[in-house]
C-alpha cells in the first residue's frame, strides 16, 4: 500500500469516525430525559374520586417534602367532575370550591386533608392544557368520552399512567384493555398502577405496596418518583396487560368473595374462592397473553390485591348484601345496591364481569374458568349465590 492509499484511508476512517460521533451526539441533544430538573413536569390528576382523591394526596406529598419536588412543579392539578353539595344551613357549595378551600373532598375522601398543593379544576380542558403527567383515575366507563374530550389539548411532551381497574372490550385479535384506548386517544405510551391499595387505608398512611407496569423504563422511572413512598411502596415491572388484567379480574372474583359473605360461608370457603381466583386469573391472562411472566402474579398487583379485595372493598360488599337478599327471598338489584350503599363511588366487578363473559365464551374458556362463570350467572341470569361451589 501506497503511502497516499494508506493516508486517505485512514482519513476516511476518520471522517466516519466523526460521523459517527456527530451522529450521536446529535441524536442524543435530540432525545431530552423523560426526568429532569430543568424541565419539570406538571401533574394532572383526571379524576378526583375515592382513588383519585388519595392519589392527589400521595402525589401532593410526595411533591412538597419528597424527591419528586426536582422534577415536578408544585402545583398538582386535580380534575373535578363538578357537582353541588348541599350544606347543613341548607345552602350549597360547589364540590372543587370546597376542594380548593378547605383542602378535603368532603364526598369522595371524607376526614382526609389535601395536601395545599393539590388544586381543584373544574375545567377539564384547563386541567390537561399543559400538564405533563397525567393520571386516568376514573371508572372506566366514564374513560372514553373524558380523554376524547381532550385530545386535542395534550401536550406533546406528556406520559401517562392508568389507574383505572376495568374496561375490558373485545378486539378483533384479542383483548383490548383500558390503557390502550387511552393510548389511541391521547397517541402516547400509557403505563399502568395496580396493587392492593383499598382508598382509605392509603389515605390513612397504612403501609402498602403497589406494582407499576410499564413497557419503556423511563416512563416508569417518571411515575415511579410520582408515587413512591415510605408508606406506599411501589414496584415496576415490564409488563402493562398482565398488571392491568390482574386489576380488573380480582373485581369479579371479589364478586363471588361478596357472595360466600352473603351466604354465611366462613374463612375457608373465602380462601378457596381467592385460591381457585386467583388459578383462573391466571389462566385468563396467560391465554391472552402467553409472554406473561408467573412472577407478576406475587407483586402487588396480583395475590396481595386480590386478598384485599376480597375482604374489603365495595364489589365484594355490594355482593353480600345482594346474596342474601336473594336467600331472604326479597332480590335486590345492582343499581340500587350501588345508590343505596356507595354515595356516588362506582362498582367496577359487575361491569367486568359483564365485559369478560362474551370474551369466555367466544374462546371457549368455560370449562376452564369455572368460578368466574358461575359468578357472572348469579350476577346475572338469575342463578342462586348457592350455586357458587356446584362446578367448582
Ligand atoms: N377506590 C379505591 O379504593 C380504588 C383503588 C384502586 C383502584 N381504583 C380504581 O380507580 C378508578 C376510579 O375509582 P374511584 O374510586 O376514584 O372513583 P369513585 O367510584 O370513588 O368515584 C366516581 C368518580 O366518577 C366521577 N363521575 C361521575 N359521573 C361522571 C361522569 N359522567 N364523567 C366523569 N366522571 C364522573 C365522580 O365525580 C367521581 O369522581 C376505578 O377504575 C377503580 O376501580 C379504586
Amino acid at each position: 500500500m501506497t503511502t497516499k492509499t494508506a493516508s486517505k484511508k485512514a482519513t476516511t476512517k476518520k471522517a466516519i469516525a466523526k460521523a459517527v460521533t456527530t451522529k450521536k451526539t446529535t441524536s442524543a441533544k435530540a432525545k431530552k430525559p423523560l426526568l429532569s430538573t430543568e424541565n419539570k413536569r406538571t401533574v394532572c390528576i383526571v379524576g378526583s374520586g375515592n382513588w383519585g382523591s388519595t392519589a392527589a394526596k400521595i402525589i401532593g406529598e410526595n411533591i412538597l417534602t419528597g424527591e419528586a419536588k426536582n422534577y415536578f412543579n408544585e402545583e398538582v392539578r386535580m380534575w373535578v367532575f363538578d357537582e353541588d353539595i348541599p350544606q347543613a344551613d341548607g345552602s350549597v357549595r360547589k364540590l372543587s370550591e370546597i376542594i380548593n378551600t378547605d383542602h378535603e373532598n368532603v364526598k369522595f375522601l371524607k376526614g382526609h386533608k389535601l395536601p395545599v398543593n393539590v388544586k381543584a379544576v373544574p375545567d377539564l380542558k384547563e386541567a390537561v392544557t399543559g400538564a405533563t403527567a397525567l393520571v386516568w383515575v376514573l371508572p372506566h366507563q366514564f374513560i372514553p368520552k373524558t380523554a376524547m374530550g381532550v385530545k386535542d389539548c395534550i401536550d406533546p411532551n406528556a406520559v401517562s399512567i392508568s389507574m383505572v381497574k376495568g374496561g375490558v372490550d373485545i378486539a378483533e385479535d384479542g383483548l383490548k384493555l383500558c390503557s390502550e384506548s387511552i393510548n389511541e386517544i391521547v397517541k402516547h405510551e400509557v403505563a399502568v398502577i395496580m396493587g392492593a391499595n383499598v382508598a382509605d387505608e392509603v389515605a390513612r398512611g397504612d403501609f402498602c405496596e403497589a406494582t407499576i407496569g410499564a413497557s419503556n423504563k423511563e416512563v416508569a422511572d417518571v411515575f415511579h418518583k410520582l408515587f413512591n413512598m415510605k408508606t406506599f411502596s411501589v414496584n415496576c415491572v415490564t409488563e402493562v396487560p398482565s398488571v392491568e388484567l390482574c386489576g380488573a379480574l380480582k373485581n369479579v372474583v371479589a364478586l363471588a368473595a361478596g357472595f360466600v359473605d352473603g351466604i354465611g360461608m366462613g374463612g375457608n370457603t373465602k380462601a378457596a374462592v381467592i385460591r381457585i381466583g386467583l388459578k383462573e386469573m391466571q389462566t385468563f391472562i396467560t391465554h391472552f397473553y402467553p409472554k406473561t411472566k408467573t412472577e407478576v402474579f406475587s407483586e402487588s398487583c396480583g395475590v396481595a390485591d386480590l386478598i384485599t379485595t376480597c375482604f374489603g372493598g365495595r364489589n365484594r360488599k355490594c355482593a353480600e348484601v345482594f346474596a342474601e337478599s336473594r336467600i331472604q327471598g326479597e332480590p335486590k338489584s345492582w343499581e340500587e345496591l350501588e345508590t343505596a350503599m356507595l354515595n356516588g363511588q362506582k362498582m367496577q366487578g359487575t361491569l367486568t364481569a359483564q365485559e369478560i363473559m362474551p370474551l369466555i365464551q367466544h374462546h371457549r374458556l368455560e370449562k376452564k374458568l369455572p368460578l368466574m362463570c358461575a359468578t357472572y350467572n348469579i350476577a346475572f341470569k338469575e342463578a342462586s349465590p348457592k350455586t357458587l361451589f356446584d362446578i367448582l
